[in-house]
């Protein structure tokens, strides 16, 4: 097993080596919607307009099967899913990997550690899904995804992305606080400043016209550094 886990993150490393011009590769951007698609998964087949209706959906591109930081990353995922749950979103996973390396690797991990991957991952073999969500990044790797992260919201609007290198593990704190955050922000209409969590105050949006600029100097329930920067507690 050590061999192959060496084998396969050295043929991965390798290729970065092999830079290549970038493909037509489609990036999607944050206010586009989240391109549809029927993909093979650990729980079935999943056309992903189907999946979830009225949730949030976190979808999350990982190297390889059978790769350190990939293990610790979706175990991550696993041992934190109730927190995903209670702010209603799903989750799927995927990378460039057949159902069956997918189903030997989440078996492999159960047995070992005792963290079970229930949610559903993308057995992407054909790229499909990578290529429509830009998840390959040809100069990182040709064959094998970036670590993306897609936050699309209930009407399955890309809401916020993230790209992560081959060789870096994501923080499952920021994903768990960007999720809050959108649906923060949506909720009360409000934006959110640097460093933002739960409990923190919030920023009352800027101005837009003199008459909102009046009712923000007006309000004596919010804390103001100046009219553009009005904060207040939730
Ligand atoms: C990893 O998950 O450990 C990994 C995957 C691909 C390349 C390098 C590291």
């Amino acid at each position: 097993m050590f061999a192959v886990v060496i084998d396969k993150i050295a043929t991965i490393m390798e290729e970065q080596t092999n830079m290549e011009e970038p493909t037509n590769n489609i990036m999607p951007r944050i206010g586009d919607a989240a391109p549809d698609f029927e993909a093979v998964t650990t729980t079935g087949t999943i056309r992903f307009s189907d999946f979830a209706k009225d949730k949030w959906i976190v979808l999350f591109s990982h190297p390889a099967d059978f790769t350190p930081v990939c293990t610790t990353e979706m175990s991550g995922f696993a041992e934190r899913k109730d927190e995903f749950t209670a702010l209603n979103t799903e989750l799927m996973g995927l990378s460039i990997d057949s159902i069956h390396a997918h189903l030997a690797w989440v078996n492999n991990v159960h047995e070992n550690t005792g963290v079970y991957f229930d949610f559903p991952i993308i057995a992407d073999i054909d790229m499909k899904v990578s290529k429509l969500y830009g998840m390959l990044q040809p100069n990182e790797s040709a064959t094998a995804a970036v670590r993306a992260v897609f936050f699309i919201d209930p009407t399955k609007t890309i809401r916020l992305i993230m790209y992560y290198p081959l060789n870096v593990g994501r923080n499952m704190d920021e994903i768990l606080r960007a999720l809050t955050a959108l649906q923060v922000a949506d909720k009360h209409k409000v934006a959110l400043p640097l460093n933002w969590t739960t409990g923190d105050k919030v920023i009352i949006p800027p101005p837009k016209t003199l008459d909102e600029m009046a009712d923000i100097i007006a309000d004596t329930t919010c804390e103001k550094v100046d009219f553009y920067l009005a904060t207040k507690a939730i």
